[in-house]
């Protein structure tokens, strides 16, 4: 029974794996020649009677124990999952460009804290003390209403079945997707010296969007959703902007995330912006002055204009993109600016001036080079850090409201 119900799983999926499910399927049919009372039509030997034994078993304990994550994990119960996701995500970026680096982040700070289990949309209440206090996400993490809005409507079409920790995955991959058209346009405007115009413009948040150049993956989805939440953790476990290489690495070790992942997954900071309060440190800080003369003399002029704008003290909410020259795009931009001196964070500036060994600064210069290779270890990592410590099977649940866990859902 069990290998059936392993096989009809496996043949829902049969596009996915047409080897895997033909495998199986040729191994069951063969293994069943050998059942008393079953035809037989084929010859078989005891090795591969147990190995379909094992085959079974292995099977078997994957789905009890549902540790794998699936891009088609939704084919049968909802197809239509990742198109409204997709559909939210373009009207919301279209209405408010800033909302795809927000959706984007939000994926990051949910899985570095209890893994991607949606733990970061918890409000305070029902035993919970929300994740949104802590001192990374105060009054700097958002996007939560755009994932309302689509877990509403997939509630609508097909209730409790898509979780919200896999809507927040979907969301960030569509973020790095889709462009504001008319960021490009302000972009474009902007170096042709229309600088004021363009502001006017963004004011007024015109709606116009397409694809941008960003990756696309596929995302592998079956999450379900914690019942908890932790603030302590978010507090300890989402690296500081002031944290220097090595806090960094063994942070990003800590969630089995290496290197080459923290590399490319900063270089997510060639979208979105940050405040004052986050870069003050950097550019009030001590300049090393052991660098080539043109880094520091460009690292020079570049502090020089962000203290314009940010004062030793006030303007804390002053927004600046951390990637300053494409900052309406998805490109490896940011690792060129890294090579002038000008990454806007301390941890962005860290992973150039604080290498010793070498092989940080190499991957730098790596993805500066060649922006194809910034795409593919970025879509590489991004599938990792996604599957941070999961929770899958009968683990937590599907959360009908994101901003509450079921037992403490209003009516209950
Ligand atoms: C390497 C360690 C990292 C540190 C220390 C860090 C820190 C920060 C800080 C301080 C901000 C600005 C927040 C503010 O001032 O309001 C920010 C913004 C951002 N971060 Fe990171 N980050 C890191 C890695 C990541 C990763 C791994 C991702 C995504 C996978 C990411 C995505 C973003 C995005 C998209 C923004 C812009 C958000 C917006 O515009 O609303 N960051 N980050």
């Amino acid at each position: 029974m069990v290998v059936t119900a392993c096989l009809l799983k496996e043949k829902k999926k049969k596009n996915t794996y047409p080897g895997m499910y033909k495998f199986l399927t040729e191994l069951f049919l063969a293994a069943s020649s050998h059942v008393p009372g079953m035809d037989s039509t084929r010859g078989f030997s005891l090795t591969k009677i147990l190995l379909v034994a094992l085959l079974m078993l292995l099977c078997a304990m994957a789905q009890a124990s549902g540790q794998t994550l699936d891009p088609y994990y939704y084919g049968g119960t909802c197809p239509m999952a990742e198109s409204i996701v997709r559909e939210v995500m373009q009207v919301e970026v279209a209405r408010d460009p800033l909302v795809a680096a927000q959706l984007l982040r939000l994926h990051f700070h949910d899985c570095f804290v209890l893994g991607c289990d949606a733990s970061v949309l918890l409000d305070d209440g029902g035993g919970v003390v929300s994740e949104k206090g802590a001192v990374a996400n105060a009054g700097s993490l958002r996007g939560f209403d755009v994932i309302d809005r689509a877990k509403a409507l997939l509630e609508v079409a097909c209730p409790l079945t898509v979780s919200c920790a896999d809507v927040i995955a979907i969301a960030a991959r569509d973020a790095v997707l889709l462009v504001s058209f008319l960021a490009g346009l302000i972009q474009l405007l902007m170096i042709l010296g229309f600088g004021d115009f363009v502001e006017d413009i963004e004011a007024r948040r015109f709606t116009m969007f397409c694809y941008r150049g960003g990756p696309n993956w596929e995302v592998h989805l079956g999450r379900r959703d914690s019942l908890k939440a932790s603030l302590s953790e978010a507090n300890q476990m989402i690296p500081a902007p002031n944290f220097t290489l090595q806090m960094l690495i063994p942070n990003f070790e800590s969630h089995g995330l290496n290197i080459i992942d923290l590399v490319a997954l900063s270089g997510s900071h060639t979208m979105g912006r940050a405040r004052c309060l986050s870069f003050r440190s950097r550019i009030y800080g001590q300049q090393v002055d052991e660098q080539p003369p043109d880094y520091y003399r460009r690292e020079t002029v570049f502090r020089r204009i962000l203290r314009s704008i940010c004062p030793t003290s006030g303007r804390d909410a002053a927004l600046i993109p951390l990637d300053t020259q494409t900052p309406a795009w998805f490109d490896n931009r940011y690792f060129h600016n890294l090579l002038r001196g000008e990454g806007l964070l301390e941890s962005d500036d860290a992973l150039v001036s604080e290498d010793d060994d070498g092989a940080v600064r190499r991957l730098v210069h790596a993805y500066a080079a060649d922006p194809e290779l910034f795409f593919r270890d970025f879509v590489r990592s991004i599938v990792k850090m996604g599957s941070i410590g999961v929770l899958t099977g009968d683990q937590g649940e599907v959360r009908r409201n994101c901003r509450r866990p079921n037992y403490a859902q209003p009516g209950r």
